[in-house]
């Protein structure tokens, strides 16, 4: 998979330009994050390893292939990842769950650590991060950074959009780990958010402004 796919789906592109719309109520926002996150769950597990296995159909045995391997992690970076994680789910129902808990320092930009629990055996999953924003990727190469640390090796990220600042940090930190992304925006501006973006997404999500 190549460090950066940008998935451009009508369908995809349809519900994320709805999702841009300042007046798109809480609980129509919640509702696409979840969406575009199932149909972006389904780009980034496409080169999932599979086996073929003998099945029975109701005419006759047969060979079919069916995912192999130990179950993925799914991890949500806090707060806003959570918005994904109905959505991944939905797709991949049998992935292990962790979180990562990290604010962003409004001052430095800086991610500061406060949470973290994994799935055990990390090294031997395929290990999905959700994050609906990368913007300065700097919560995102955190994030990667301690999941490698507790033995990850086999990482993807999924983001609903995109600065090009955060995707060339997460480029140079992290070019082994592919972003799944609906779009890259034109920008950052001072204060860190996406232009022309869709705003702050965990208070969107949740109805917290
Ligand atoms: N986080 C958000 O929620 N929105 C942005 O535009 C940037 C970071």
């Amino acid at each position: 998979m190549s460090h950066l796919t940008v998935v451009d789906h009508p369908l995809v592109q349809h519900k994320l330009s709805l999702l841009r719309q300042q007046d798109t109520p809480t609980v129509q926002f919640r509702a696409l994050v979840g969406e575009i996150g199932q149909l972006l769950t389904f780009e980034a597990t496409r080169d999932m390893p599979v086996v073929k296995k003998p099945i029975e159909t109701p005419i006759q045995l047969t060979e079919a292939p069916l995912l192999s391997g130990r179950k993925p992690a799914l991890i949500s970076i806090l707060r806003a990842g959570n918005g994904m994680l109905d959505g991944f789910l939905s797709i991949l129902p049998t992935a292990r769950v962790g979180f990562v808990g990290l604010y962003r320092n409004e001052e430095t930009l800086e991610p500061v650590e406060y949470y973290f629990k994994a799935p055990p055996n990390l090294g031997e999953r395929t290990v999905f991060v959700v994050d609906p924003m990368l913007a300065t990727g700097n919560s995102a190469v955190a994030a990667i950074d301690l999941l490698k640390r507790e033995g990850a090796k086999d990482l993807k990220f999924i983001c609903l959009l995109s600065a090009p600042e955060g995707v060339q940090r997460m480029a140079s930190a992290h070019p082994d780990v592919p972003v799944i992304t609906a779009a890259v925006d034109e920008m950052l501006n001072s204060n860190g958010y996406i232009v022309p973006g869709l705003g702050d997404a965990g208070d969107r999500i949740f109805g917290t402004r």
